[in-house]
């Protein structure tokens, strides 16, 4: 959707309080419900949107991560009180039917930027519009990255309390940690004992900016041990990819593809094997965001064989695209498939996909990071200066059902447990999230197989101008989303309430915990030590 389009609606919103709008678009439509939620305020209780109500969806085959199976799914309040066979309702209650559907649970992006501050400019999209375009590809929740603000993380805990109030959908923290001292590990217990983050992210690239150094990145695991927070890291070597930068420039390479060959798949291999073996060393779990090369995927196998806790999260760009667009002649074509590390030469998609469907890696994310196309322009000397990103929020879902499930690489379960229920099981708000069941929030998605999709940045959601799918058709279609009991999108038209959206706390000491004091206890016994000497006579 135009940019212009989403701010007008946003400028009506505010003029207009109480009103309800809508606007057609050549093929999609999006109605912004106004006056309806409070804010989705932080931590406070939020008054549910006035069209939450009654819904039973009939019909149709529930998926979950571990079964499937032929049963309605009954609503009330914005969450699931029944799921079983033939289930009879009232004509107070709205009926959507799901018949030679999957209903499944939303999906769950576990790496988003929203509005994000970064290399000098701002991402597109913002907390409302990247909401609206994942509800109408299905996701249905996603945790995004607060960075601190003057190096205090609850000033930047507030700041993005402020820029997730126009939210439409619900979402949780994960906290960047970019220096070390006291102020820092007592600030991180209050994040978790006080503000429900649970994961803290380190960027071991970024040299000047975001880099923290090893002993940074050793003190900070110690600590996320100590609280029960898992610790994640963008892996790649920050020393070797500036030099590498450095040399590429010096050779007169300055455009795009002078990204991916400066900070080669050997550099992401050593900072995440490097980040595997101190995670070992303290004996806490690790958390390797956006992986991207075979190179990376292997360090996490190999870990993961001898029992080490490491999640191997691949993003959508890495499985399905690859790098050739970098060398396009056109710079503004190029230039959008920059981001970090880089989408990586054919090959290492298929190989993820394949780590995928066997397990060696667990679940997706988008890192979705949108600039428009003035935005990469900013490096059209130098691939140094082009905002590094991609988008994937509103994609996620039909490309990762299309590339694996539509392939025949996984089945349907998997499916779930990919995209949603394992996300919420590592950020422990699991069965709250990412399941259908008895109990949990109504954030539920309606598929059709049969159906399918095509990508376009005309008649996408977000409002980057620009999208790295444009032109991807596959089978597979989102046709209903539904945000916590509410319809949000149906028959290609988005119903968004920004500040409806939810802050979802996320307790420490997920299943990644479990047995970590068993292995620190096993440690100490295999030390052998202390050895109490004597003192020979010399
Ligand atoms: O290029 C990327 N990935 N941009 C977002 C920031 C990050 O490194 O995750
Ligand atoms: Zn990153
Ligand atoms: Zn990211």
């Amino acid at each position: 959707m135009a940019i212009s389009q989403i701010i007008s609606l946003f400028l009506l919103h505010l003029l207009l309080p109480l009103a309800s709008i809508s606007l057609s678009q050549s093929s999609h439509q999006l109605i912004c419900e106004v006056g309806t939620g409070n804010g989705g305020s932080i931590g406070g209780t939020s008054l549910l949107p006035a069209s939450l109500s009654k819904l039973l969806i009939k019909g149709g085959t529930v998926v979950n991560a571990h079964r499937q199976e032929r049963a309605d799914v009954y609503v009330e309040d914005g969450i699931i009180v029944a799921v079983k066979p033939n289930i009879k309702v009232g004509d107070e209650v709205t009926v959507l039917d799901a018949t030679g559907r999957y209903v499944m649970p939303g999906g769950i992006d576990p790496h988003t930027h929203l509005d994000a501050e970064f290399m000098g400019t701002v991402a597109v999209d913002d907390f409302f519009s990247g909401q609206a375009a994942a509800l109408a590809g299905g996701t249905t929740m996603h945790i995004d990255f607060v960075h601190p603000v003057n190096g205090s993380l609850m000033s930047g805990f507030e700041a993005y309390e402020k820029k997730a109030s126009k939210s439409c959908m619900d979402y949780g923290f994960h906290m960047v940690i970019r220096h070390w001292d006291e102020s820092v590990s007592k600030e991180m217990e209050i994040m978790v004992k006080e503000k429900g983050i649970n994961s803290f992210k380190f960027f071991m690239a970024y040299k000047g900016t975001f880099m923290v150094d090893d002993a940074v990145l050793l003190r900070g695991m110690k600590r996320c041990k100590s609280l029960g927070a898992l610790a994640m890291v963008h892996a790649e070597n920050g020393d070797a990819v500036f030099e590498g930068q450095k040399r590429m420039i010096e050779r007169g390479i300055t455009g795009p593809e002078g990204h991916a060959l400066s900070r080669p798949p050997m550099l992401e291999a050593e900072a995440t094997g490097r980040a595997i073996r101190l995670a070992s060393f303290v004996n806490t779990p690790l958390y390797v965001v956006h992986v991207m090369s075979i190179d990376a995927m292997e360090e996490i196998a190999k870990a993961r064989k001898t029992g080490q806790k490491v999640i191997g999260e691949p993003v959508v760009s890495g499985l399905v695209l690859d790098d050739s667009k970098l060398w396009d002649p056109d710079f503004i074509t190029a230039a959008k498939y920059v981001m970090s590390p880089p989408i990586r030469e054919s090959g290492h998609n298929k190989a993820l996909q394949a780590a995928l469907s066997t397990g060696v890696l667990q679940l997706v994310g988008t890192d979705h990071c949108t600039f428009n196309s003035s935005q990469k322009a900013f490096g059209i000397d130098d691939f140094r200066k082009i905002p590094n990103g991609v988008n994937g929020i509103e994609e996620r879902m039909h490309l990762v059902w299309d590339t694996m499930v539509e392939s025949g690489q996984i089945s349907v379960t998997d499916f779930v447990r990919i995209t949603s229920t394992e996300c919420a099981r590592i950020f422990n708000i699991y069965p709250r999230k990412g399941a259908i069941l008895v109990g949990s929030d109504a954030d539920i998605i309606i598929f059709n197989p049969n159906s399918s999709f095509e990508i376009n940045p005309r008649s996408h959601h977000s409002r980057t101008n620009t999208n790295v799918y444009e032109g991807r058709k596959g089978k597979g279609k989102v046709e209903v989303t539904i945000s916590r009991g509410r319809i949000v999108w149906k028959d290609d038209e988005l119903k968004v309430a920004p500040g409806s959206g939810k802050y979802i706390p996320m307790p420490p000491f997920g299943f990644l915990f479990d047995g970590i004091e068993k292995i620190d206890a096993k440690l100490v016994s295999s030390f052998k030590a202390p050895v109490h000497r004597f003192k020979s006579d010399v």
